[in-house]
């Protein structure tokens, strides 16, 4: 017997889940705010020894298998199975109903990568609005490739977003393709953003990062859009220092959020070529054993942030690297070291770093998750019908959660 598939959430359910994954990540805080990357030892390693020392006993390889899907390491000591199951239980949500559209002719996907073609085809395809939208309104559009989607059966096209070489493709891709459209530069956290919004706007945000999609929700609220859907990402790119509840239910919530906090959701690491891979794990080595080794310069014995640094610093001989970057941090010089010993010190931590971050991963999608429905329920008191749900697999893109919003 298949199991039926999973409805999105709407009405009632999305206050109740928020209530259930806000119980869940308030009460266990201590396991995923603190970052291993930053923290030596973590606060919650005492009360839960045996998982610290298994997850500290496991090597590079293994953290990385596990790294996508860490609710399925069952083999885990306690409380990390449970927490998975609860984790999973409160991350379940069902695929939008999607509505196949016809056939687009080729030239619509000229110039679009693959991936973002399949998932601009799904999001049009899960709209599923009850009145046809007259007027698409593709906000931090850039070149206006879902709105074009969206429009091709002739509603008009409003396309808005505030980098001029992408506005100006985007115009010359909807003339050649025979769209009216309008592309206009607009920085939609400017005061005039505000005038662009009409009432008869359906807009439509495809990964618009923190601050512009919520933007959106305020003015499009405000302008009296009967129609709204987004799929928000990157919910700590906000100018604020933390994070800003919408709804009265997260203002009333004890959780508070730093921007640290706020990455946790966009923490998965997208399917790297073993090159890049490389990279990063040289990278992130490098940059822990240069931490034990900032520690003792400066006698303090806390993490000092450092700056992203070129590629060409990892080329360097080890040695180089942590003088040039003691420099850079105006530390000492490190003096005579055991450089290779440190190095291997620095492997060895990230092993342990990305091991320990396992647990912080079971509250990635439940957090996510609580983010989205705070929009969702703040959404629902400016008066809208919400319905949340993904509107594709995670493998074409892990940000695929589409809120719907529709005013009656
Ligand atoms: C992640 S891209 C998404 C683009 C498009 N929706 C898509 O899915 O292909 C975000 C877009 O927002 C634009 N953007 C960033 N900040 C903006 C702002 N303040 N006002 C308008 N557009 C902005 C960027 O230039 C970029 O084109």
């Amino acid at each position: 017997m298949t199991a039926e598939p999973l409805p999105p959430l709407s009405g009632a359910e999305l206050l109740q889940r928020f209530q259930a994954l806000d119980k869940f990540l308030v009460a266990h805080q201590a396991l995923w705010k603190p970052r291993p990357f930053t923290h030596q030892t973590l606060s919650w390693e005492s009360q839960h020894a045996e998982l610290a020392a298994w997850l500290r006993s496991r090597t590079l390889e293994q953290a990385e298998a596990s790294h996508n899907q860490p609710t399925e390491l069952d083999s885990a000591p306690a409380p990390f199975p449970e927490l998975a199951l609860q984790a999973d239980r409160l991350s379940q949500i069902g695929d939008l109903p999607q509505q196949p559209s016809a056939d687009l002719p080729p030239r619509f996907s000229v110039d679009v990568p693959g991936r973002k073609w399949q998932q601009i085809r799904a999001f049009g395809d899960s709209l599923g609005f009850t009145q046809a939208p007259q007027h698409w309104l593709d906000w931090c559009a850039g070149k206006g490739h879902l709105g074009r989607v969206l429009a091709h059966g002739g509603q008009k096209l409003t396309c808005l977003e505030y980098d001029p070489a992408l506005v100006a493709s985007g115009a010359e891709l909807s003339s050649r393709l025979g769209i009216k459209a309008q592309h206009i530069e607009q920085d939609v956290l400017a005061e005039g953003a505000a005038t662009q919004l009409h009432a008869e706007h359906s807009p439509v945000a495809l990964h618009a990062c923190g601050d512009l999609h919520v933007r959106l929700m305020h003015l499009a609220s405000a302008a009296g859009c009967r129609q709204l859907a987004i799929a928000p990402c990157c919910y700590n790119r906000v100018a604020a220092a933390d994070y800003q509840p919408l709804s009265t239910a997260a203002k009333g919530s004890p959780l508070r959020l730093s921007l640290d906090d706020l990455a946790l959701p966009m923490s998965e690491t997208v399917t790297a070529g073993n090159r890049v891979r490389q990279q990063r794990d040289q990278s992130m080595a490098w940059r822990l054993a240069f931490d034990l080794l900032q520690r003792e310069l400066r006698g303090v014995d806390a993490y000092l942030p450092t700056p992203s640094l070129p590629p060409a610093w990892l080329k360097k001989p080890f040695s180089d690297y942590c003088h040039d970057l003691a420099g850079l941090k105006d530390l000492p010089a490190p003096g005579t070291q055991d450089w290779q010993r440190l190095e291997a010190t620095g492997w060895q931590r990230l092993a342990e770093v990305r091991n320990l971050e396992l647990l912080r991963g079971l509250f990635r999608r439940p957090l996510e998750l609580w983010l989205v429905l705070d929009r969702a329920l703040y959404l629902q008191e400016q008066g809208f019908e919400v319905r949340l749900g993904q509107f594709c697999a995670p493998h074409l893109t892990p940000r695929n959660l589409l809120l719907l919003a529709e005013r009656a």
